[in-house]
């Protein structure tokens, strides 16, 4: 075919590194800490809820916006956990997953040529959305060790044509879970020059030690410039389910709801279903979810210890950054591919998260949502590379 079909904005837009290192892990049999998903289901009981809800017939078209008992169920746990107030008829919005609630937020905020800044290493969907929407990402990177970012890179980085600051917390891939005085840093940066703030908080419930979650609408004079975004995929281990939300005031919903009701319509109504039940049992659900997560990350933890990879300490989600060695010469890219195809190790080479600095060549993402079998077998492939 000598003739062009393909739309220009989809120029540049490669397959996704997971779906790569996916195929290769798959093709050379190898123990894959790359995929960022559990390899265990989430609670049985979840599961019959499911099941219960399609036997009752809730299997027709949802409302758009979702079904209100979910959103009602939203609303209640923002106000427990977060003291905050939002109206599930006029604020939150459910989607096809957290992934569609970004899709539609950068569609509904974003005109040709507005500047969104995000912290790299990013979630690889934010650079894809705002890049589909017309818009042109910028910069700040997040340093080794701790994540921290540079408060100046950050205010000299915004310009005349930013008009919103992408934020990830806790932080997929490092584990970072921004402090309360980055988050007002933010914050006063966003008050100051009228910007908006995406906060994409879906590992919210997965955060260890004495990390804790705060979201950026909570600080004040946030709450109408931050479209909170969410899921619970992560939180129920069934990120298959594909069940999300955006929450946000009225006059964005608004905007939201034009462009999720033209891209999914609806989301899966027994799913949404069950997912309202689930939160009812949110409170004593979490401390055990916590706690393997928690027993899971220091058992990887632990077990690179004895490798040459050294680890930087994850304090929320669930993935963890490590430091390739420097006497290998290799770059992120090379050292995956010869430790998934020679070692029968999958990870994911972060450079692919990054779109300014070379930090990412230095480093391999981890996945620790796995089995103990997988993490233990895991650790030691990476131990016989010297
Ligand atoms: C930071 C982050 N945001 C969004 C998503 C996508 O969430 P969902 O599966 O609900 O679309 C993921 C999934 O890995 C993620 O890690």
């Amino acid at each position: 075919m000598n003739k062009e079909f393909s739309a220009n904005r989809t120029n540049g837009m490669g397959t996704s590194i997971f779906a790569t290192m996916s195929k290769l892990a798959f093709e050379h049999k190898a123990v894959n800490l790359g995929q960022g998903f559990p390899d265990f289901d989430g609670p049985q009981w979840l599961m019959d809820e499911a099941y219960k809800c399609m036997k009752e017939g809730k299997n027709q078209y949802a409302p758009t916006q979702g079904i209100l008992s979910l959103r009602k169920a939203i609303s209640e746990i923002q106000q427990k956990y977060y003291g905050m107030e939002w109206n599930p008829e006029s604020d939150i919005t459910i989607t096809a997953g957290a992934t569609e609630a970004l899709y539609s937020t950068f569609q509904a905020l974003i005109n040709e040529g507005d500047e969104v800044i995000m912290f790299e290493p990013f979630y690889d969907s934010y650079q894809a959305d705002v890049i589909l929407a017309g818009g042109i990402p910028r910069y700040v990177t997040l340093q080794k060790p701790d994540f921290h970012f540079d408060y100046n890179e950050l205010e000299q980085t915004i310009t005349d044509k930013t008009k919103i600051i992408v934020i990830n917390t806790p932080h997929n891939p490092t584990g970072k879970v921004y402090t309360f005085d980055e988050l007002n840093f933010i914050a006063k940066l966003t008050i100051k020059h009228n910007l908006l703030v995406v906060s994409d908080e879906v590992y919210e419930f997965l955060t260890f030690d004495n990390a804790k979650h705060i979201p950026i609408a909570s600080i004040p004079g946030m709450r109408d410039r931050t479209i909170t975004i969410s899921s619970a995929g992560k939180t129920f281990s069934m990120t298959g389910w594909k069940i999300g939300w955006a929450i946000a005031s009225n006059k964005i919903t608004e905007a939201i709801r034009k462009v999720h009701q033209w891209t999914t319509f609806a989301v899966n109504t027994p799913g949404q279903h069950a997912i309202a039940y689930s939160f009812t049992k949110l409170d004593e659900y979490l401390p055990n979810f916590r706690k393997e997560y928690l027993d899971r990350r220091d058992l990887l933890l632990s077990e690179l210890k004895t490798t040459s990879f050294n680890a930087h300490k994850p304090l929320g989600s669930y993935f963890m950054m490590v430091d390739i060695p420097e006497s290998s010469m290799l770059n992120d890219e090379e050292i995956a591919v010869e430790l998934v195809k020679n070692y029968k190790i999958a990870t994911i080479p972060p450079s692919v998260f990054y779109g300014k600095s070379n930090e990412g060549r230095t480093m391999l993402r981890l996945c620790f949502a796995k089995s103990n079998e997988t993490l233990i077998e895991g650790a030691e492939n990476l131990r016989k590379f010297k």
